[in-house]
């Protein structure tokens, strides 16, 4: 089992404590797999967990909350847009509040790159974060590799493509770095706009020049939403255009190897960086990765529980 107190990003995950993640999620999907009984566990019994949520979110926030409660913890869910944040308290006194009352895990989103961080300095709390900015978002990156690794059977040499909105994706950060360490081969694509000016200092990856040279051969085709809401103004001309350069559709798929399969972290545009018929074809693993993101939040807290 993985050693850390904090889950802050994929860069300070050591090799080790990201298998170790990988392999204690990979057992829970088995065991869960059982009767309903055998999804509640006492592990966490007396703890408790607070998801606060600066941002919108369905996937994070709810298999957070359920990967708590089939572990026996408390869960609470605070979101900024009713909370006392919109009085103008700020993160870290909102923060010590949540700490007087015993909070032991504070599961963090924020708009704001570097966050949890911030925050995990300065709490006695263990502290995950549930994406941060355009920084990371390192429980999605060890759904994401452990539905790989289950789907291939390894991760060592298997070509990812991730295509889209790189620039402003913590989604494609953290899948960067983490996907680079285990032995993958990550190729980023998207529009010039929306590239970051040193992808390399991410991580080791390839960079594609179009959407069928990112697909070519490759065994993962991940596509990525734009993220409208960090645009801060107009980078692309229109939907249609966008989704007739960077949007998947079979005749690019085609390109892939032939078992080739579909991810996405969600929310989908369909139609947009994704043909709806491919995101509900048998090669979209989409459902498999928040099946595997609740087993992974379920190891991330019992690694920071552990270590705390
Ligand atoms: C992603 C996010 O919030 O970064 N969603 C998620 O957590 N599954 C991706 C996105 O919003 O496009």
């Amino acid at each position: 089992m993985g050693t850390a107190r904090h889950l802050l990003g994929t860069d300070a995950l050591a090799v080790e404590d990201a298998t170790a993640l990988l392999d204690r999620a990979d057992a829970m999907l088995v065991t869960w797999a059982g009767s309903p009984e055998a999804r509640k566990g006492t592990l966490l019994r007396g703890r408790t967990v607070v998801n606060l949520f600066f941002e919108a979110s369905t996937r994070t926030r709810t298999s957070f909350e359920i990967a708590g409660k089939r572990l026996g913890a408390d869960v609470v869910n605070v979101s900024a847009a009713a909370s006392s944040v919109t009085k103008g308290e700020t993160l870290l006194d909102t923060v010590r509040n949540l700490e007087a009352m015993r909070a032991e895990v504070i599961i963090l989103r924020h708009p704001a790159s570097g966050a949890p961080s911030f925050v995990a300095a300065r709490t006695g709390a263990s502290v995950v974060n549930a994406g941060d900015g355009t920084h990371e978002h390192p429980t999605q990156a060890l759904l994401d590799a452990l539905t790989i690794r289950r789907k291939k059977g390894r991760l060592a040499g298997i070509v990812v493509a991730i295509c889209g909105d790189i620039l402003h994706s913590r989604v494609a950060r953290s899948n960067a770095i983490l996907l680079t360490k285990l032995g993958a081969t990550v190729r980023f694509c998207g529009p010039r706009t929306m590239m970051p000016r040193e992808p390399r200092a991410i991580a080791d990856v390839q960079l594609a020049r179009s959407l069928d040279e990112a697909a070519e051969g490759a065994d993962v085709l991940m596509m990525l939403r734009i993220q409208n809401e960090r645009l801060g103004g107009a980078m692309l001309s229109t939907t249609r255009e966008y989704s007739r350069t960077f949007g998947l559709n079979a005749r690019v798929l085609a390109r892939a190897k032939p078992d080739a399969i579909i991810m996405h972290p969600g929310p989908i545009n369909r139609g947009v960086e994704l043909d709806t018929m491919l995101a509900d074809s048998a090669r979209s693993v989409i459902l498999d990765q928040v099946e595997a993101g609740v087993a992974v939040r379920a190891a991330v807290l019992e690694m920071v529980t552990r270590a705390a």
